[in-house]
């Protein structure tokens, strides 16, 4: 059995007092989710991590970056570090997201050595990938996915992939309300479980956790996560409200 996994990727949103807003009736609501079944994850900005994480004290929830350079320090404005969110506690990443990777232009290659050097400190990595519109409409979303999860885990081996979760993301999904349907996901979930078998071993794909983001809703969540090979939700805009986020863990367990 996989545990479930549900975060919230908060994108560029909230400042740290408002982080806090958020904290303290959510770690109320989440006291009673039983943490054997479902991982809980944050992912606030950079500057609001250590209130989420001090809020986070003592409940199990995890806290995670939305990235990181791949560096430990440098001539690299405006860019955190491995060991900058280290000191903070952290040791949890998101890479690769779409937004990352359309309007930050990070590449296959970058975000490869991203993903190494979080493993290389000990760090969980949510790892994304995602079609566009166009890639799906013009049938290259499998080849897309191929090579998004390929280039990303080259230097991985076996031994280390354990830390790894990979965040299924289509583009055309993520803030536009068009949720792929349970089965498109559940589909493309097969698929990349198929790509863990072929790209490492059967015991692998049957560990590795896909969890699926684009749309996620308190409304929506139950039907994506009855899915066998959804084991949990990357959340954007529904991880903003406490009572939505927590709605949308609680659709775990019900
Ligand atoms: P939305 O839930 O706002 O579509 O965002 C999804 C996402 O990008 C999570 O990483």
């Amino acid at each position: 059995m996989r545990k479930k996994f549900i975060g919230g990727n908060w994108k560029m949103n909230k400042t740290p007092e408002q982080a806090k807003e958020f904290m303290i009736p959510f770690v109320e609501k989440i006291k009673a989710i039983d943490r054997d079944i479902v991982d809980i994850a944050l992912f606030p900005p950079c500057l609001a991590l250590n209130v989420v994480k001090n809020y986070s004290e003592g409940n199990g929830l995890i806290v995670g970056s939305q990235n990181m350079h791949y560096k430990d320090n440098g001539a690299f404005t405006g860019e955190i570090s491995p060991v900058m969110l280290e000191s903070l506690g952290i040791d949890w990443v998101i890479l690769g997201h779409s937004e990352r990777r359309h309007i930050f232009k990070e590449s296959n290659e970058l975000i490869s050595l991203k993903i190494k050097s979080a493993l290389d400190h000990n760090f969980h990595v949510v790892l994304c990938v995602g079609e566009t519109e166009e890639q799906r409409l013009t049938s290259r979303h499998y080849d897309v996915i191929k090579e998004q999860l390929e280039s990303g885990l080259a230097d991985i081996t076996a031994d280390r992939i354990s830390n790894v979760i990979v965040a299924y993301e289509p583009v055309w999904a993520i803030g536009t309300g068009k949720t792929a349907t349970p089965e498109d996901a559940e589909e493309m979930h097969r698929y990349i479980r198929r790509l863990f078998k072929g790209m490492y071993n059967k015991d692998i794909a049957g560990r590795i956790r896909i969890i699926y983001g684009g749309s996620v809703k308190p409304k929506n969540a139950e039907s994506l996560l009855l899915k066998e090979d959804i084991d949990g939700a990357l959340v954007g805009g529904a991880s903003l409200n406490p009572q939505s986020f927590f709605e949308i863990v609680n659709s775990v367990i019900d």
